[in-house]
């Protein structure tokens, strides 16, 4: 699995202190990556005691996870809109995020924008003032060299993601490749999104603007819930 930086103390923390908002009835969504990946762990512990709920995977990882962990699953494609989604980030400044590290930002997005509210869980490495990691951004393959060049036109730097432990590009969950584009910093994420979401052949781009509900930052001592 993809990890950035932050102990596992912290993730888990963290993960932990979002699942306990996870209630009898719930649909959930169940979020991508390191710090997710304890959330979901922690929800199916509660499912072992009798918890009644439905989990929503934004990706083969969060999948294979809640399948072992032994959290009942319903398709994306079958649920009009969620109680609640539960999603790590690589960056977040407020409720803003960047998500698309481990490449599953498109379902991430349809997942946590049809929550009623959406818990991101973060170790305080993710935290910044200013949003400025490269934001990743899926585009269909045939589509690769002319959205790279509407990029640059937007001042972005981007970078087809290699795979590794494999010759050649990431390809998503669906089939796609991932530009990670580096803007520098982001004075204007709300344009910078739409301007991205513009571009033919985009499926997906990894700005989550204003969407976060709540981030707990966990540390190797406690969590920290941030409302928004
Ligand atoms: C998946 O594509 C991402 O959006 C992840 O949610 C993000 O990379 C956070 O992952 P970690 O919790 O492993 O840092």
């Amino acid at each position: 699995m993809k990890t950035n930086g932050g102990s596992d103390a912290a993730k888990r923390n963290a993960g932990e202190s979002a699942a306990a908002a996870v209630t009898d009835g719930m649909v959930v969504g169940l979020g991508t990556g390191s710090t997710a990946a304890h959330a979901i762990r922690a929800i199916g512990r509660a499912v072992d005691d009798g918890l009644d709920v439905r989990g929503v995977p934004t990706s083969f990882q969060s999948r294979e996870l809640a399948r072992e962990a032994g959290v009942p699953l319903v398709d994306l494609d079958a649920v009009e809109d969620l109680d609640l989604a539960i999603d790590g980030a690589d960056q977040f400044a407020g409720p803003h995020l960047v998500k698309g590290g481990g490449a599953a930002h498109a379902r991430e997005k349809v997942v946590d924008a049809a929550a009623d509210r959406l818990l991101v869980v973060a170790d305080p490495s993710k935290e910044t003032d200013r949003l400025d990691h490269p934001v990743p951004v899926e585009v269909l393959p045939a589509a690769r060299t002319t959205a790279a060049a509407a990029v640059r036109d937007l001042d972005g730097e981007p970078v087809l993601r290699d795979a590794e432990r494999k010759d050649g590009p990431v390809v998503t969950d669906n089939g796609n490749l991932v530009l990670d584009c580096d803007f520098g910093p982001i004075d204007a994420p709300n344009e910078l999104a739409s301007s991205l979401s513009a571009i033919p052949g985009v499926v997906e781009h990894g700005l989550f603007v204003g969407m976060a509900d709540e981030v707990h930052v966990g540390t190797d001592d406690g969590v920290e819930v941030r409302e928004f």
